[in-house]
């Protein structure tokens, strides 16, 4: 999950250095310190690449801007002949900044630190890209992929293409495991979840474990609820990372018995802290420390989230002793 980022003050003094954000992306030198920032504060045992998932269809062409504000706002894909004129070649020498930052990265953190690569997944990131902005139901996606469903396959298809090439250039890069976000899982019924969800993210998997068998796949389709489970049994990742909306005994039992669970704290009792934030966090550890298990937030870091929080929050998973 996001552990850089607005809440801290060293970022937003940085932040400054760069006219807009994916500029601040694509500037190696600001996005590896953005990335070392928490694990200087914190010393977390690993470190995510600074960055955003939508580089990429940035990189493919669609002019994302971040509006102020706003939040993302991208030229619209909305028919076959748009998909056209996305450059499927290339496209990687575009994101050259994002290695260099790995790279970076991978030279400043101490050797017990590790290092995670990222990216959006297919159907996240051709929400953006249908939708053109974000806040949306994904419904002019959701309804493409009813009326042509070859069409959106072809998007999808492109962007499963382009997303594992990417992250196998990331792990060429240094990254030591990637995580595909799928924050947008949750707004598909279950065929269409299979369709567009379990199948694209097995077939990334699959290509990445041809070249990488040992690199670690972390899946997060948020708000997938019960289909979390098929997304476990047929996708192939090893670790599943889980939002806050999970009951902890189900993914105990039905998921941690597949892969490592991460994931499920609620962001917004980070954002409160006191005990409840401690206790929040000891529930979460006494039903999953005891088997395959990485500490996590259900969603990223919140804007206005105490950075104190945070550092509480390590004291706490660290003093843990399973009582
Ligand atoms: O903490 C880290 O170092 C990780 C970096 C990271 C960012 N975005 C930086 C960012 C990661 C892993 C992401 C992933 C991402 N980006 C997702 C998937 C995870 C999720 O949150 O669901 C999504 C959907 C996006 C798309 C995105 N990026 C949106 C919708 C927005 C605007 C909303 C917002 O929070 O401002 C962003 C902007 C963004 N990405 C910021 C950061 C730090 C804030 C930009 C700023 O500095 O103004």
């Amino acid at each position: 999950m996001r552990q850089a980022g607005r809440y801290l003050p060293e970022y937003m003094e940085i932040r400054k250095k760069a006219e807009n954000f994916l500029d601040f992306c694509y500037t190696p030198e600001l996005a590896v310190e953005a990335t070392m920032q928490p694990i200087r504060r914190y010393g977390m045992d690993a470190a995510i690449l600074f960055s955003d998932i939508l580089v990429l269809p940035d990189a493919l062409g669609c002019d994302v801007a971040f509006e102020e504000g706003r939040g993302p706002v991208l030229k619209p894909v909305v028919c076959a002949e748009d998909i056209g004129k996305l450059s499927g070649d290339g496209f990687l020498e575009n994101l050259s900044p994002v290695f260099e930052t790995l790279r970076g990265v991978k030279a400043a953190l101490p050797k017990d630190v590790s290092m995670i690569g990222f990216a959006g997944a297919p159907w996240t990131v051709a929400v953006y890209m249908v939708e053109g902005h974000g806040g949306t139901d994904g419904g002019r996606a959701r309804r493409w992929a009813y009326e042509d469903e070859e069409g959106f396959a072809r998007l999808i298809d492109l962007l499963v293409t382009a997303t594992a090439a990417y992250l196998i250039e990331q792990i060429k890069n240094g990254a030591e495991a990637v995580q595909l976000f799928d924050s947008w899982a949750g707004l598909l019924p279950e065929n269409q979840f299979y369709r567009w969800v379990v199948t694209p993210t097995r077939t990334i998997v699959n290509k990445i474990k041809e070249i990488y068998p040992e690199i670690p796949v972390i899946g997060f389709p948020r708000a997938a609820g019960a289909l979390f489970e098929p997304f476990v049994r047929e996708t192939g990742v090893d670790g599943i990372s889980i939002d806050s909306g999970v009951p902890l005994d189900w993914a105990a039992s039905m998921l941690q018995n597949r892969c490592t669970v991460q994931g499920n704290l609620d962001n917004q009792v980070l954002v409160v802290g006191g005990t409840a934030m401690e206790d929040a966090a000891k529930r979460i550890l006494d039903r999953l420390a005891g088997g395959p298990f990485i500490f996590n937030l259900g969603h990223g870091v919140l804007p206005g989230t105490p950075p104190e929080n945070v550092a509480r929050l390590a004291a706490v998973i660290r003093g843990w002793n399973g009582a």
